[in-house]
């Protein structure tokens, strides 16, 4: 099998030989982002039925219509005059602001008025993509705009929401193991041949932090990843919000789910064309590369920049609370419509992978419907872990994500659905 983009893996070669073994983090990095020949910077469908996995808006467009709704109800207790911006991250093809807008337009011109609607994307292609998807409504006068990065945007600046789908799992990993001596960072070499891994003390102290913050230590021979960016990336966003919340939609857990010792081998995936890899030395920079995201380590992170915990759940109650139900009703339940958000909703799935995280900052938490069932909420996020918990006892063993076949609980992404179905899917009106 190919052992991927040839520019990138003679790149990646020549700087393995000349400095030494990566960091796995740095070698995910080059994978997804190196400027020439990285999975997100290079031309190609990435995310849709033509790419490699599909996300909640690829499914159906009331996922953003109703992360919309959510919004607009907040900003009533944000700010109910006056500019508000939403700070989207991660954009991606661009679905979720096409239809979120939209939906605006028709159902909310006078939000829409005072909205002003900011991409921070890095890829430029991806800014292409979304600037193509977006031309119609900019072009009928809203305002839409993109920035490669937060430093872009000044310190405390925003007044609105900071929104992100699937972003906080596209960002580079640390993977680490436990030995007897202690915990080992995996680094990334080169045989001559093939990348190989090669163990070794943690290259920062961040490494060891991370674990000892959240009160958790791995069982001897775990694996897990540990996403330092996620956290500078929390930090950033909360020095940049004013007043208002920041809403983080992707897979993953709290830690003492993540990190629990049933969770042997981590949770880092490869995805090229629908297929799930647990090689990421396979493909290199033509596969896509993530891992689930801890959400107890964002939370704690958030705090540190005055972000609060507003609530957690997952994507079955939050849009449930959001009243998704009601865009069934009247529907044939057999129609491509009510199979699409069956999909968003599946607690075998997308519902209950995929979580829902809200913080706020500058102002008391405001009530949400997207958080009104709260099977989570924060306590969910801080707990400690405990001996009558399955996945603690060494009862139970998860398969590395994505082992399961198809669309299961681990792996996070939908299988695609039938074509004939995905072709007759429209807007739920
Ligand atoms: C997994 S895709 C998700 C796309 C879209 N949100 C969706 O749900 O379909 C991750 C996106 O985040 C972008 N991205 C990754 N790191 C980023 C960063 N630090 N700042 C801005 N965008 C980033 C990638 O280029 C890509 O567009």
């Amino acid at each position: 099998m190919e052992l991927g983009h040839p520019g990138l893996v003679q790149k990646l070669v020549a700087r393995l030989e000349r400095e030494g073994p990566l960091s796995f983090a740095a070698f995910m990095e080059a994978a997804l982002y190196d400027p020439d020949f990285g999975y997100y910077m290079t031309a190609g469908p990435r995310i849709g039925r033509e790419g490699d996995y599909y996300t909640s808006l690829d499914v159906h467009p009331i996922f953003a219509e109703l992360v919309g709704r959510q919004v607009a109800q907040a900003a009533e207790a944000i700010a109910p005059s006056g500019e508000f911006t939403i700070v989207e991250m991660g954009a991606g093809k661009g679905l979720l602001a096409k239809h979120l807008l939209t939906a605006y337009r028709r159902d909310n011109p006078d939000f829409l008025a005072r909205l002003r609607y900011l991409l921070v994307e890095r890829s430029p292609v991806m800014v292409e993509t979304q600037k193509q998807r977006l031309r119609e409504l900019r072009d009928a006068g809203l305002s839409v705009a993109w920035v490669p990065d937060l430093d872009a945007i000044p310190a405390d600046s925003i007044t609105g929401v900071f929104l992100s789908n699937e972003l906080v799992d596209a960002f580079p990993v640390h993977r680490v193991v436990k030995r007897p001596l202690g915990l080992r960072e995996i680094f990334v070499g080169w045989d001559g041949s093939r990348f190989v891994e090669i163990e070794a003390p943690p290259c920062s102290s961040a490494l060891e932090a991370y674990f000892a913050r959240l009160g958790i230590s791995l069982e001897a021979g775990q694996e897990a990843e540990v996403n330092l960016a996620a956290l500078e990336w929390m930090r950033l966003v909360g020095a940049r919000l004013r007043r208002g919340l920041v809403v983080t939609i992707d897979y993953g857990h709290a830690a003492v789910d993540l990190l629990a010792p049933a969770r042997k081998t981590g949770t880092l995936l490869g995805y090229y064309r629908h297929t799930v890899s647990d090689s990421p030395y396979l493909r290199v920079g033509q596969q896509d590369l993530t891992a689930h995201v801890d959400f107890t380590s964002l939370a704690l992170a958030g705090q540190d920049v005055g972000l609060e915990v507003t609530g957690f759940t997952n994507q079955l109650h939050f849009l449930i609370g959001l009243g998704i139900e009601s865009a069934f009703a009247g529907l044939d339940p057999e129609s491509p419509q009510v199979a699409a958000m069956r999909e968003l909703l599946r607690p075998d799935g997308m519902g209950t992978t995929y979580k829902v995280l809200v913080q706020h900052k500058g102002m008391l938490a405001p009530q949400l419907d997207g958080l009104r069932s709260r099977p989570y909420f924060k306590d969910a996020l801080m707990r400690l872990p405990s001996p009558h918990d399955p996945l603690h006892s060494g009862e139970q063993r998860v398969p590395r994500e994505g082992q399961g076949e198809g669309h299961n609980a681990q792996n996070p992404h939908p299988n695609p659905l039938p074509d004939r179905e995905r072709e007759n899917i429209s807007v739920v009106p």
